[in-house]
């Protein structure tokens, strides 16, 4: 198993170029289900998660090739079977946004309930619900999702919370159906933006992507289309917060400010020195950090990806800080790593009180998901000595060459597959 080594107390310097966002990119992959002709899809992000859905796709008869430089090719024009590998379906949650492309197109999806993150429950009876309302037949047994419609019909769709998951797979399924859809109470991430926009450049008729309402006029055939992926927010993100956590100076290019408002605005209250130009974000490191008080919610609101991030910054601030996630209640599987780096955070409910320290120490550490990861990487950047990370594989799931690109900054880190004991005996 791979580990990350990471000697903290290196104020990481320079520029960055932002990577396409996974979240955009999973959902698009798995749209070349909607039709025979080729999808070329550019700035697909180098990460596992991508490796996991175009394995998905290749054994289920998807031709798919990486031509270097963050260019994919999809054609599934031989689609062998609507049936996706059920262990690879259980490695991540976006898997199942083959499903509603494979009904909407072939008639018919058997897809295995999806695994991913363990951020509390991540149920699917939204995207159920929404495939029922479009007329498909759907059960729900033995673990697996079937759904059937020889055509799915238009249909107004009120979603009772805000869910990324079954507005994509609901937007998706819509562009084939017979007649208007109207998805109320969508979300409106930045991610669902870039899927309907590559819909539409399929040949999709969508409107008000990024607002509640997004109204969709089915088509009879969707055709091929080229696309460039939409900057990672979350990715970016991390790197902004490693300039404050470090009093570092990061540039971050080709990336728009738009995607990351709610954070530019909790770094500037925590007294980092943010500056936006055109397409790019600086922000200066300053100490002392001040401390804030955040609750997660949909976009535009604060994200629950950049959640633990945050906190890795507010463990250093001056002051006591309050978080409270709204969106996923399993989401604090990072606390108790933290706290083995010397963070005062206390979990109850839904909320964590971190009471600022003035320097976090070295320790070994597990990353339990993605951005918990992503969380603890940061708060080794920051703690004195070498702290050890294990659970890199949840990492590699989010972060395109996290090493590479750390390095680059001026980090010193590196990656190393020997046991524990080898390392830090
Ligand atoms: C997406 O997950 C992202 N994943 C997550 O990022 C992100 O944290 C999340 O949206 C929220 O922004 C991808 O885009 C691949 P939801 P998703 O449907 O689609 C409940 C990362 O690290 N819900 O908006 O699973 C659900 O339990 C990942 O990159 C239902 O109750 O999120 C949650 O409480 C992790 N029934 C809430 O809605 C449903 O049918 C929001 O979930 C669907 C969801």
């Amino acid at each position: 198993m791979a580990r990350l080594l990471i000697e903290g107390r290196y104020p990481l310097q320079g520029r960055l170029e932002a990577s396409g966002a996974k979240n955009a990119a999973l959902p698009i992959i798995a749209a070349c289900l909607l039709t025979r002709e080729q999808v070329v899809l550019d700035r697909v992000p180098t990460i596992a998660d991508v490796w996991v859905m175009a394995d998905i796709l290749r054994e289920m008869g998807v031709q798919v090739e990486f031509n270097g430089n963050g260019t994919m090719v999809l054609d599934a024009s031989d689609l062998a079977t609507t049936t996706p590998p059920e262990d690879l379906v259980r490695r991540m949650n976006a898997s199942f946004d083959v499903a509603g492309p494979l009904l909407a197109h072939h008639g018919e999806a058997q897809v295995s309930l999806p695994g991913g993150c363990k951020l509390g429950p991540r149920p699917v009876n939204l995207h159920l619900d929404a495939f029922r309302r479009l007329g498909a037949q759907v059960t729900s047994e033995h673990g697996f999702v079937k759904a059937k419609a020889s055509r799915l019909r238009g249909a107004h769709i009120l979603f009772p919370k805000v869910t990324v998951g079954a507005t994509k797979n609901a937007m998706m399924a819509a562009t084939l159906a017979e007649g208007v859809t109207v998805l109320e109470n969508c979300a409106q991430e930045p991610e669902i933006v870039d899927l309907a926009n590559f819909l539409v450049k399929m040949g999709a008729r969508i409107e008000g992507q990024g607002s509640p309402k997004i109204r969709i006029e089915g088509v009879q055939e969707l055709h091929g289309a080229r696309h460039a992926i939409i900057s990672d927010r979350i990715e970016g993100g991390t790197y902004l917060l490693a300039a404050a956590v470090t009093q570092g100076d990061i540039t971050l290019e080709e990336f728009e400010p738009w995607l990351v408002e709610s954070l530019l605005e909790n770094l500037t209250k925590a007294g980092q020195k943010v500056t936006v130009l055109g397409n790019t974000i600086r922000v200066r490191g300053t100490h002392p950090i001040r401390p804030l008080e955040i609750a997660t919610a949909p976009f535009p609101g604060f994200p629950t990806d950049l959640h633990p991030p945050i906190v890795a910054m507010l463990a250093l601030a001056d002051g006591t800080s309050v978080l409270q996630e709204t969106i996923f209640e399993g989401r604090f599987m990072y606390a108790m790593e933290m706290v083995r780096l010397g963070a005062d955070l206390r979990v109850s409910d839904r909320n964590v009180v971190i009471r600022g320290v003035p320097r976090l120490t070295a320790a070994p550490v597990d990353a339990p998901d993605i951005r918990a990861g992503g969380a603890l990487v940061l708060a080794g950047l920051a703690a004195e000595g070498e702290t050890v990370i294990s659970g890199v594989e949840y990492i590699d799931r989010g972060y395109q060459n996290l090493e590479d690109r750390l390095r680059h900054l001026g980090a010193r880190v590196r990656r190393v597959e020997e046991p524990l004991k080898q390392i830090v005996g």
